[in-house]
């Protein structure tokens, strides 16, 4: 390539070239990149702020004890003692997670291992040299073998990515694209604590919180496995999803609390930052509905309150408890309709009390599309095309395109 960096120290080699690796970047080159990317991902927090939260990501669940693997693409000639600045040609990250699988004879689920990916970059200098390209070439197969260890030195099952620069640059290096419909659900100016009965709590709405987690993820993954046998014998294909395990919420939770801490800091709500319900349950026992959110401030100048239009209340996993019962009956029940709308309602309380404009459910089941339209909350569809597209490389014997991933909801994402 010719062009030369670092005092004319490191020539650049092309992004084919043998003496390119895939590795680990010290402690200095993380935080070189963090600065740099700081741009893309540092949303409503300062590089001060940025620069903190990324090592404390690190440390809490799902990430601490190895979960997380920061990579990068460098030379291999390049060492990190002659001053530990060699270029950093391309870098991502990955988070193990547990994933539960079954074929359609199976009559129990599987358990392995699955890599989500996240904040794959380029140094802006390198961008373009395809070094990209030759990362993710070298992640794929990488991620097959990492971590083994914590499975029986088995062979992951997956890995997947959430594509901000649309579905044809992953797809192209394996990781196929996925359904990315949500529903949005406008949050009404109008509604206040204390003007709506059924967020008010007065509705059968219990909330969750950190003290219910716990059981109610380990209910979830029950509910789930089952639903994962049922969609394998009746598709006819092998049936994937990500554990929605107490592990993986509080990575999500954790890491919002971190951010609303910060940005609520000096305000009236400041002290309700940690308490503030994580969720919000409905129904009476064996029948219930329940969702898990987090809150999403994105950058731009001011408080969170001067971004409301954009901040964002994700639902990261809404589970039915008589699932299968409504999917066989075609059409919801009345007691679970009433659930799911009061559930609705308060996530919807909660994004105003939050400054949150909306509120955004991923893939929603056919179960809960017909839910969505009877509840007579206002909301419209987003097929996105181009950010946070789900996408998934497969270690299976079959062809990605004939997976089903069930539950492709936000709490997979990384
Ligand atoms: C996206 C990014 C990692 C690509 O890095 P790179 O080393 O220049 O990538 P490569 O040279 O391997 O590949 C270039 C390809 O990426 C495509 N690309 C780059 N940015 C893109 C974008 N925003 N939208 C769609 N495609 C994009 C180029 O069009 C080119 O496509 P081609 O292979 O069909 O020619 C880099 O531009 C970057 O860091 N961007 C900011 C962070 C980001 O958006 N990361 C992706 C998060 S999912």
């Amino acid at each position: 390539m010719g062009s030369t960096t670092r005092d004319d120290i490191y020539i650049l080699p092309e992004a084919t070239a043998a003496s390119l690796i895939l590795t680990h970047p010290t402690e200095d080159e993380k935080r070189r990149t963090w600065t740099l990317n700081h741009k893309e991902w540092g949303g409503a927090l300062t590089l001060q702020e940025y620069l903190k939260r990324e090592p404390y990501l690190t440390t809490v669940p799902l990430s601490r004890d190895g979960g997380m693997t920061h990579w990068i693409l460098t030379d291999s000639s390049w060492t990190v003692e002659n001053g530990g600045d060699r270029p950093v040609l391309a870098s991502c990250e990955s988070i193990s997670k547990r994933v539960l699988v079954a074929s359609p004879n199976d009559t129990t689920v599987r358990e392995g291992i699955g890599h989500g990916v996240g904040s794959v970059f380029t140094y802006p200098e390198f961008r373009g040299y395809r070094y990209a390209g030759r990362m993710l070439n070298e992640l794929g197969p990488a991620l097959r073998k990492w971590r083994t260890e914590i499975h029986n030195g088995q062979d992951a099952i997956c890995s997947a990515l959430w594509s901000d620069i649309g579905k044809a640059y992953y797809a192209k290096k394996g990781w196929a694209p996925f359904p990315s419909l949500h529903a949005e659900f406008s949050v009404p100016n109008n509604q206040t604590p204390d003007n709506d009965e059924q967020t008010n709590g007065k509705g059968n709405v219990a909330p969750v919180t950190y003290d219910n987690l716990e059981s109610l993820c380990a209910q979830d993954e029950q509910l789930l496995r089952e639903k994962i046998l049922r969609s394998a014998k009746e598709t006819g294909r092998t049936s994937v999803a990500f554990a929605p395990d107490h592990d993986t919420l509080r990575w999500h939770l954790f890491r919002e609390d971190f951010i609303a801490a910060i940005l609520f800091k000096s305000t009236p709500q400041q002290a309700d930052v940690m308490t503030c319900i994580k969720g919000a349950l409905a129904g009476s026992e064996g029948r219930r509905v329940w969702a898990l959110w987090s809150r999403n401030y994105y950058g731009g100048k001011g408080s969170p309150a001067d971004n409301v239009a954009k901040n964002t209340l994700y639902i990261l996993r809404l589970v039915i408890e008589p699932e299968e019962k409504e999917e066989k009956e075609g059409e919801p029940s009345e007691d679970i309709l009433t659930a799911f709308t009061a559930v609705m309602q308060t996530a919807l309380r909660e994004a105003k009390t939050w400054h949150l404009g909306k509120v955004d459910l991923w893939n929603p089941t056919p179960v809960v599309k017909r839910l969505i339209e009877r509840s007579g909350l206002q909301h419209g569809w987003v097929d996105r095309d181009e950010e946070s597209i789900p996408s998934m490389m497969w270690y299976g014997d079959e062809d990605v395109r004939e997976i089903e991933w069930v539950v492709n909801e936000k709490y997979c994402w990384c």
